[in-house]
């Protein structure tokens, strides 16, 4: 499946925003590879810490940074490049910030989305646009069954609510518009919780580990006993491309929502990952915080049944191996001072062979 999907990229415009993000390096590195025309766009990213830097994607692809709330540069953009598929990926994603700047989140998230897909509207070349939102978009339940496609969208946090708002702006642009012409399809997918090298993001564990016992401080953890369905960055990746590719040859079919997450068993508390990371690793302590200021949900899981049936993706690694090839990713990178192009490149070829 993936030979063939990798074969299909090749020499296709393909259009990433959020190129300069966490997955979106990976995506573009992965695109570049497998011989795809990558146009990225980013905003404002720290060109001494960005992955998208230390993997010099910016020698190796076109991208523009650019807000993706300036309409009219986004869509000179977007109509000179003229994509074939497009994934939207770049977003505010972190859901702290969402409380310390919520109108950033929205309007970013949403009218983000917005912008993407009215200027897509036009464009006659497009086939497949894939919107990247979250496992968050959903209306919390605290059940542990794990949310479907068809659950109601929701989210308690400005971050949460966003990408339900982008959710409700992607479908309604397929129903009114995309479905019509029948030559585009349109899919949000909603992944949860995922680590990978090359992560600096503020707030989030797998970064806040790497960063505390690299600089021998203990590690502070916010949440011990919330569940996460992790996943490496790599799986949801995969079912992003195998999905562009379906829309793009059989839009009506496969426009809609998909849930990318973790096998169920992969569902593991964050105390019991971080002691992972540390044993790896070979050394770190960690403490736990009192009082945690902001709402976060205590289960989240996602029912994957959906790709794993019409798709034919599913889940490659366990969370031990994904927490593997996180550490390893760090520390080949940070204490081997190994090439981190070459090292992200052989854990995709890895991946595709596991
Ligand atoms: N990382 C996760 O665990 C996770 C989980 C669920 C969903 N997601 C979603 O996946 C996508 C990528 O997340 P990530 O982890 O790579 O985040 P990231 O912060 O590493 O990357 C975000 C990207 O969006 C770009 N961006 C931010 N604001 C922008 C703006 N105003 N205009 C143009 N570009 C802008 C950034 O420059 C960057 O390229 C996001 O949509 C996020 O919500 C991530």
């Amino acid at each position: 499946m993936e030979k063939m999907v990798n074969k299909f990229y090749k020499n296709k415009k393909i259009l990433v925003t959020g190129a300069t993000g966490f997955k979106g390096s990976w995506l573009c590195l992965w695109l570049n590879e497998i011989g795809a025309k990558v146009y990225g766009i980013g905003f404002s990213p720290n060109k001494n810490k960005n992955l998208f830097y230390k993997l010099k994607l910016n020698k190796k692809i076109k991208c523009s940074l650019v807000d993706v709330r300036n309409f009219k540069k986004l869509k000179k953009i977007i109509q000179t490049f003229k994509p074939e598929i497009v994934f939207h990926m770049a977003a505010q994603p972190l859901i702290i910030k969402g409380y310390t700047d919520p109108v950033d989140t929205y309007t970013i998230n949403s009218v983000g989305t917005l912008n993407i897909l009215e200027i897509l509207r036009s464009n006659n070349k497009v086939k497949s646009i894939v919107c990247v939102t979250s496992d968050k978009c959903y209306k919390s339940n605290n059940s542990i069954k794990g949310f479907v496609e068809e659950d109601s969208l929701g989210g308690e946090d400005p971050y949460s609510g966003s990408k339900a708002c982008a959710e409700i702006i992607a479908n309604t642009y397929n129903q009114s518009f995309f479905k019509n012409k029948k030559r585009c399809g349109v899919a949000t997918v909603r992944a949860g919780n995922v680590i990978g090298g090359g992560d600096w993001s503020e707030n989030r564990l797998i970064p806040d580990c790497i960063k505390s016992i690299n600089s021998n401080k203990t590690i502070v953890l916010r949440n011990p006993y919330f569940n996460r369905p992790w996943q490496h960055v790599l799986e949801p990746l995969n079912g992003y491309l195998i999905l562009a590719k379906k829309l793009y040859e059989n839009p009506l079919k496969f426009s809609g929502a998909w849930n990318f997450g973790s096998e169920k068993n992969t569902v593991t508390d964050v105390l019991t990952v971080v002691k992972k990371i540390i044993k790896i690793w070979g050394r770190g302590k960690l403490k736990f915080k009192k009082k945690n200021k902001y709402y976060e949900q205590k289960n989240l899981q996602l029912n994957i049944n959906k790709a794993k049936k019409k798709l034919s993706w599913r889940p490659k690694l366990t969370i031990f191996e994904s927490i593997h090839f996180t550490v390893e990713w760090y520390k080949k990178t940070l204490i081997d001072k190994k090439n981190p192009y070459l090292v992200t490149k052989n854990q995709i070829k890895e991946f595709l062979n596991h």
